[in-house]
């Protein structure tokens, strides 16, 4: 495993294997590592000759500069959690700000064809261009065969397809499934800021996901709907943002059901500050 700090060094270190014909897969996360990144990490070393995982938390894609400034920040304990996951030649590439984006802290402006008003793109205003922004870079440094993506951010994976696509780039994204906890809870670095009996009544999201895939096919999208609202109405501790059954390629929230088409429910809440996400699929 090698820890590089800059792009130039990582890009003449990359060459050496291009040269060779080695595949590269690419890991992309924001440090505070737990078992949903190493499941990543995992198949990326299965797949590739080499593995590059870059630590960076991308200021442009914070909406919320609190958000931004209480982000975990693990370094070490993420080195040496990736170390106990490799025996193949791995790369942590861990720029600054400054290497990534010079002097000028700002985000492009995608198109990614109508998703990225969806959802988090509603409620994280800037978030997608900045996801964009930041994956684009990346994706030039370190012009990946393979890339990982969570499907617990399932709409940043469909913006990172379209992304692909509107660089004509040959980098194949791989989606990877959520990993959660015993208790269902997804996986996310901003758990680490839940207290334990806060993480153990998070599992709510989950189990209520749960309910409405079974419901699906069954009930109609506005009872859901309707029932998930009742859920969270009186609750003390999570508070809902929205929850959404939505067409997996459009995201767009939909009321009729059509069996061609492939569906997920997603869900957004706080639990005080912090913010968490998850969803799952229905058909
Ligand atoms: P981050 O939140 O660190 O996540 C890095 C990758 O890990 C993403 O692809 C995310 O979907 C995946 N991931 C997170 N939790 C997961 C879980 N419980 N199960 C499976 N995969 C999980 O997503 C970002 O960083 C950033 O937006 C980034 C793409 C790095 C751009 O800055």
């Amino acid at each position: 495993m090698k820890i590089i700090n800059s792009s130039l060094d990582l890009g003449k270190q990359l060459q050496i294997y291009r040269a060779a014909a080695k595949s590269v897969g690419f890991v992309p996360t924001m440090g505070a590592l737990h078992q949903g990144h190493l499941s990543l990490i995992q198949e990326a070393v299965r797949c590739n000759d080499l593995v590059v995982v870059s630590i960076f938390v991308n200021p442009t894609q914070f909406n919320n500069s609190k958000d931004l400034e209480q982000y975990p920040k693990t370094l070490e304990r993420d080195v040496l959690k990736i170390k106990s996951v490799t025996s193949t030649d791995l790369f942590v590439f861990i720029p600054s700000v400054e290497d990534i984006y010079g002097t000028d802290i700002s985000s492009n402006s995608f198109d990614f064809g109508g998703i990225e008003h969806q959802m988090e793109g509603q409620f994280r205003p800037g978030h997608f261009d900045g996801v964009g922004t930041v994956v684009q870079k990346l994706f030039n440094t370190v012009n990946p065969d393979r890339a990982y993506f969570g499907e617990k951010d399932f709409q940043q994976l469909q913006i990172i397809n379209r992304l692909v696509h509107i660089m004509g780039s040959k980098i194949s994204i791989v989606s990877c499934p959520i990993a959660r906890e015993p208790n269902g809870l997804a996986m996310s670095s901003r758990n680490a800021r839940l207290t334990t009996q806060e993480k153990e009544h998070a599992s709510k999201l989950y189990r209520t996901l749960k309910t409405v895939q079974h419901q699906f096919g069954t009930d109609d999208v506005s009872y859901i709907q309707e029932w998930v609202n009742n859920q969270f109405k009186d609750d003390e501790i999570i508070s809902l943002e929205y929850f959404q059954i939505s067409d997996e390629l459009t995201l767009k929230s939909t009321q009729k059901i059509n069996t061609n088409i492939k569906y997920r429910a997603f869900i957004a809440a706080y639990i005080r500050d912090v913010r968490l996400i998850d969803n799952i699929a229905l058909n």
